[in-house]
């Protein structure tokens, strides 16, 4: 293991006091079984349950997002979530990623969403 971790552009880390409590992921949605959502950048996202309802993951991932629209400006961003996942399927919601369609994987029926491209401001 090196003693410093390697950078790996579009991972996150969320902390809290110190102590990791949650990890985000944009990256290319290469092989994707939806053709709508291949190749388009893909957000993810997995917090502890302790730290699950305080706004952190809203927080965190509209943080990401801004990351990302300064980096892509003009880019989508897509998002898969089971419809049973209701904390999930809230908090997408709340990131500005509406429906693209319901797809049937991994035994659950799964949602796929997607955020418009953010136009740079003039
Ligand atoms: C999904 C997850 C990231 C939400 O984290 P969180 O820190 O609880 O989210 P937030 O506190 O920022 O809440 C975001 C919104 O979702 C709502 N919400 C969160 N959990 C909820 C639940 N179980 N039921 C209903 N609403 C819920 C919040 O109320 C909030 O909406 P609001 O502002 O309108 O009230 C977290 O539960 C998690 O990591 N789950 C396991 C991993 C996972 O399911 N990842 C997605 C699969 S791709």
């Amino acid at each position: 293991m090196p003693g410093v971790p390697e950078r790996w552009p579009g991972s996150f880390v969320v902390t809290l006091d110190g102590a990791m409590i949650g990890q985000i992921l944009l990256r290319r949605a290469t092989g994707h079984r939806r053709p709508a959502a291949e190749g388009k950048a893909d957000l993810g996202y997995l917090f502890l349950p302790r730290a699950w309802g305080f706004g952190y993951a809203a927080e965190a991932c509209a943080a990401a997002l801004d990351w990302f629209d300064g980096l892509l400006p003009g880019e989508p961003v897509v998002l898969t979530t089971q419809t049973a996942n209701v904390g999930s399927m809230r908090l997408a919601a709340k990131l500005g990623f509406t429906e693209v369609e319901r797809f049937r994987a991994w035994d659950a029926e799964q949602w796929l969403g997607l955020r418009p491209a953010v136009t740079p401001s003039a």
